[in-house]
């Protein structure tokens, strides 16, 4: 049987933008923005975007198009060396699977709390002390299962398991042309109704406002490229394996341009609305944005809920925002378990169900960890290492791989030679010189402060056993390997 196939260039577009829009957009990106310098973050943000986003971007989909695999059956392709770091980013993406969908677990709750608010007025003792039920745990000490956590993430998983089972063109495309659409009315709804509100534009103001003595540290950078990759979902199997989906005549620099510039302008979007929320709420509690905003989960899910009992229509904008969040989220989760489904079959010559049943039942159960109690300080654990780690190291390897290894000069006349508009140099300055040059440096120097200064507290041991035990397994798969990928 020859392999799937998207069923229409749209519908590749759809799932591509799917994949890429998730809750990285929503809650990440607006307070990456305003923590990293504001109007100042654009700066590296763009450039990040443009001299990585873009060129990686039309390497992935170039790679999985040409090879039509999965991570690691294009990676063995190229090189029968390489298949391990295909594995690596397999193993990247299962880890994120299962704490992405403890996030989409919590939004599900939260939207169905919204209709009435049962959240309360003290959003943030009801966040932590009762939803979480979060007491004296750590990482390692993770308590019992919450239940109702565990419910919906239980509901998230399904709607995921449906979609792989489908297909790529009954299952993930559809459900892509379904879902896109709808998350950007209901975000253009949210701010059309949002930003009139009062003190709603000194909010945003505040998220653009430039805090120029930032865009000299290294941080900032580091902060930039890391959301531009785990936002593109570049690195970790999945644009690879989307694209080796793509008929043989598809055009790839205009496919990559539009899925990054679709996702970023929905970033900006997605901040402005946060951000309008942000100003209304201080505007209407008399305290200036820097005393609402909060960052990481507690702006969806402390700081949000608090504003949303603020709003006008609270059980119809609190549901809308939650919907939102839910909808982005999930359509990266398929294309997050697609990674994984599709790599299993590649390798093992299995059905799509029998990868999916095992790759998604397996996920479920583990996934269950963060529905504990703890759940939370191992999600931002795990979270810190895949991201930080995992993604920058990976992409880093693949860059001098596909550049240094390979001609990048072979990748550009692929890629004109099927798309409408050519790429010029500027693909090979960027991917051989810029990007691996500051890859570099943030790798080093967020290995340097892992090491001197640790992360949030924490005994990073776990997250080290993490990426070390990734590493060990895909190179073992590789080892037993013949030289054909099976
Ligand atoms: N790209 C996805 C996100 O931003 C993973 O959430």
């Amino acid at each position: 049987m020859g392999r799937e196939q998207w069923g229409s260039r749209a519908g590749f577009i759809l799932a591509a933008v799917g994949s890429a829009i998730g809750l990285g957009n929503i809650w990440r990106f607006p307070y990456m923005a305003y923590e990293n310098g504001g109007g100042a973050f654009f700066i590296p943000y763009l450039f990040a975007m443009i001299t990585a986003g873009i060129p990686f971007m039309i390497l992935e989909f170039s790679m999985g198009h040409k090879y039509r695999g999965s991570a690691p059956k294009t990676l063995a392709n190229i090189h029968s060396k390489f298949q391990w770091l295909g594995w690596f980013q397999v193993g990247i993406a299962a880890t994120i699977a299962v704490y992405y969908v403890a996030v989409i677990g919590w939004a599900i709750s939260y939207f169905g709390m919204s209709f009435t608010q049962s959240w309360g007025q003290d959003t943030n003792t009801f966040f932590f002390k009762e939803y979480l039920a979060l007491g004296d745990n750590s990482p390692t000490n993770l308590g019992s299962i919450q239940w109702e956590i565990a419910f919906s993430m239980l509901i998230a998983w399904a709607i995921t398991y449906a979609a792989i089972v489908g297909g790529v063109k009954a299952g993930i495309e559809k459900a892509s042309k379904v879902m896109m659409p709808i998350l950007f009315i209901m975000v253009i709804v949210l701010i059309g109704r949002m930003i009139v509100l009062p003190g709603a534009l000194e909010g945003v103001n505040y998220m653009f406002k430039p805090d120029f003595s930032k865009i000299w540290d290294v941080k900032v950078w580091a902060a930039a490229y890391g959301q531009i990759f785990f936002t593109l979902s570049i690195g970790f199997a999945i644009m690879i394996a989307y694209s080796s989906y793509l008929p043989a005549k598809s055009d790839i620099s205009n496919n990559a341009f539009m899925t990054v510039l679709i996702n970023c302008g929905f970033s900006i979007l997605a901040g402005i609305m946060i951000f309008s929320v942000l100003g209304y709420m201080a505007h209407a509690q008399d305290k200036s944005i820097t005393d609402v905003v909060t960052s990481g989960v507690g702006l969806a899910f402390v700081t949000l809920p608090a504003a949303i009992n603020l709003l006008p229509a609270p059980y119809i904008l609190g549901p809308l925002f939650f919907l939102a969040l839910v909808v982005a989220g999930l359509s990266s989760h398929i294309s997050i378990m697609e990674a994984v489904t599709s790599s299993i079959m590649d390798k093992l010559g299995w059905s799509r169900k029998k990868a999916a049943n095992i790759a998604i039942g397996l996920g479920f159960i583990i996934s269950m960890a963060f529905a504990t109690n703890g759940g939370l300080l191992l999600l931002d654990l795990v979270d810190h290492f895949a991201n930080n780690v995992g993604i920058i190291t990976s992409c880093l390897v693949e860059i001098i791989l596909m550049t240094w290894l390979f001609k990048i000069a072979d990748v550009r006349d692929y890629v004109n030679g099927i798309s409408d508009f050519r790429i010029s140099t500027w693909f090979d300055v960027c991917l051989r010189f810029i990007t691996p040059v500051i890859l570099a440096i943030i790798v080093a120097t967020k290995f340097f402060t892992l090491f001197t200064s640790g992360y949030g507290g924490y005994n990073l041991t776990l997250g080290w056993m993490l990426i070390a035990v990734l590493l060990v397994v895909s190179l073992l798969i590789n080892a037993m390997s013949n030289k054909e990928f099976q």
